[in-house]
């Protein structure tokens, strides 16, 4: 994690963050904010999006973002990454309500771009936290294992608790392809539903990931129908690209998540990563590329610690992104790169911007409990820069809870990292909750409050109810 030293405050910053960019495909993007991916945590048991979603992405599309990525969307409704994720097609009224919440977003002309993430979470696919398969149903993976959460005793049970089976590898090719098909669709019916276009997740120990990791994938297998002269571990992501660049149009923006390391022994590291965005770009088929890292067994991407210490101004990932760029034509002649991970100031923001670390900016955690942070904060000119910080919050409760599950306190290089992460990606998803049911999100909300009120009586006691209510009305009237 490289520090990405502030330079001095230009009255000329929010002029950056606010240009337009045109990408490949032709497609303007109005200004340069992106509204990261973000599993919304709303409802429970997978399907498509809810009245909660739409409520979300109303009060996002008002805020004054150029783009905005879903939270992931998974493939396989059995294979989630947490209870609550949207899933694709197992039914025809999918479509109806991705539609709708097209619509909450498309209301006026200013409206900001909205791309659905597309995804499978592979061998880190949980039985016993999503409930969406029997405890002793494997995920899949190209390989059978279980992610290491940490090494001693607890990592062990943790593990063993989260994963209680290994994954199944995958070897048939036509299983593969059945993946491949399954992206397809995914990014066909975003099309048919008004989306402006998809993010294939290839990042954080996913699927895609996975495929593309020497740990993960030791022995990779060719897929038919690729260029010979293509590493065979590009093989599955070339497909799904493929599929979809053949099957929408060329307004459709194509994009694809991807990790500058794994951060993980034998796994992808900065030297590979630089290699797979350099073929992305010669393949000519994305219009943005996503900057990420980590995996569950080591989470860059949700690093509690970037969230902390406004005076510590850092980018996650802009050392890679700095000395990449140079190599990569800019756009439109080239994908513009999306850089995610603690740009949570916005000189910070603009210089990332202006020294060319990147093209496009994505916000994550802030988004949760500012859903209007480009027009409130900013490019807001009334908002001096000092105050432009959008990090720097605790999240109460939260050491007391890493203890308690062995996250190792407010100590970050103690205990499991998964368990930091996991405390505060739930504590924001509660936050996304909130604004679903139209109420404020709440700076102060106490980590187990959130437990107890969002999770456990919105989400699941009430979210529960809700599913059996939908799943009976579709069988009675679709
Ligand atoms: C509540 C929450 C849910 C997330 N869900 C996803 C997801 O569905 N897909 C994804 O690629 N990243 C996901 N992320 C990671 C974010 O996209 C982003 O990479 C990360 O939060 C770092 O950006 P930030 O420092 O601005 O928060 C999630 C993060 C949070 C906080």
């Amino acid at each position: 994690m490289a520090d990405h030293a502030p330079v001095e405050a230009r009255a000329d910053d929010i002029d950056v963050i606010r240009r337009s960019l045109t990408l490949p495909n032709g497609v303007t993007i109005k200004n340069r904010l992106v509204k990261a991916a973000m599993a919304e945590g709303i409802g429970l048991g997978g399907g498509p999006p809810r009245e909660g979603h739409l409520k979300l992405y109303e009060e996002w599309a008002q805020g004054g973002w150029g783009m905005i990525i879903s939270g992931n969307a998974q493939i396989d409704p059995k294979q989630l990454a947490s209870p609550h994720d949207l899933t694709l097609p197992d039914h025809p009224s999918t479509l109806k309500r991705y539609t709708k919440l097209a619509s909450s977003v498309h209301r006026t002309p200013d409206s900001p771009l909205l791309l659905m993430q597309i995804s499978h979470p592979g061998l880190q696919s949980s039985s016993t936290i999503n409930l969406s398969r029997w405890p002793w149903e494997s995920a899949i993976a190209p390989c059978s294992d279980r992610p290491t959460v940490s090494d001693g005793p607890i990592g062990w049970l943790w593990s063993r608790a989260v994963w209680p089976v290994q994954s199944r590898q995958i070897t048939p090719v036509d299983e593969w392809l059945g993946i491949v098909k399954k992206f397809v669709d995914g990014a066909v019916l975003a099309e048919k539903a008004g989306w402006d276009g998809v993010q294939i997740h290839s990042a954080h120990g996913y699927l895609l990931a996975e495929y593309l990791s020497p740990l993960a994938n030791p022995n990779p297998r060719p897929l038919p129908g690729v260029p010979d002269h293509l590493s065979v571990r590009l093989h599955l992501l070339y497909l799904i690209l493929e599929g979809v660049r053949e099957n929408t149009s060329k307004g459709f923006i194509k994009a694809v998540k991807i990790n500058c390391s794994d951060f993980v022994q034998g796994g992808i590291d900065e030297k590979q990563a630089t290699e797979i965005v350099k073929t992305l770009v010669s393949w000519s088929m994305l219009d943005i590329i996503e900057i990420s890292g980590g995996t569950y067994s080591s989470p860059a991407f949700a690093s509690p610690e970037s969230l902390k210490s406004p005076s510590a101004r850092q980018s996650l990932f802009a050392h890679f992104t700095s000395s990449l760029l140079p190599s990569i034509p800019s756009p439109p002649n080239g994908p513009a790169i999306l850089l995610t991970g603690g740009l949570h100031d916005r000189r910070l923001i603009a210089s990332s911007l202006r020294e060319r670390a990147c093209d496009l900016v994505g916000i994550g955690r802030p988004a949760c409990l500012h859903p209007d942070l480009p027009n409130k904060t900013i490019l807001d000119e009334g908002t001096p820069d000092e105050q432009a910080t959008l990090g720097g919050y605790p999240i109460p409760g939260s050491g007391l809870m890493r203890v308690l599950l062995g996250g190792g306190g407010n100590s970050p290089t103690r205990g499991i990292k998964l368990v930091g992460a996991g405390i505060s990606t739930m504590w924001h998803e509660w936050q996304l909750c909130r604004i679903g049911r139209g109420v404020e999100p709440d700076p102060d909300m106490h980590w187990l409050r959130g437990l107890i009120i969002e999770e456990i009586w919105y989400e699941v006691i009430i979210g529960l109810w809700i599913s059996m209510w939908r799943f009976w009305t579709r069988q009675v009237f679709e």
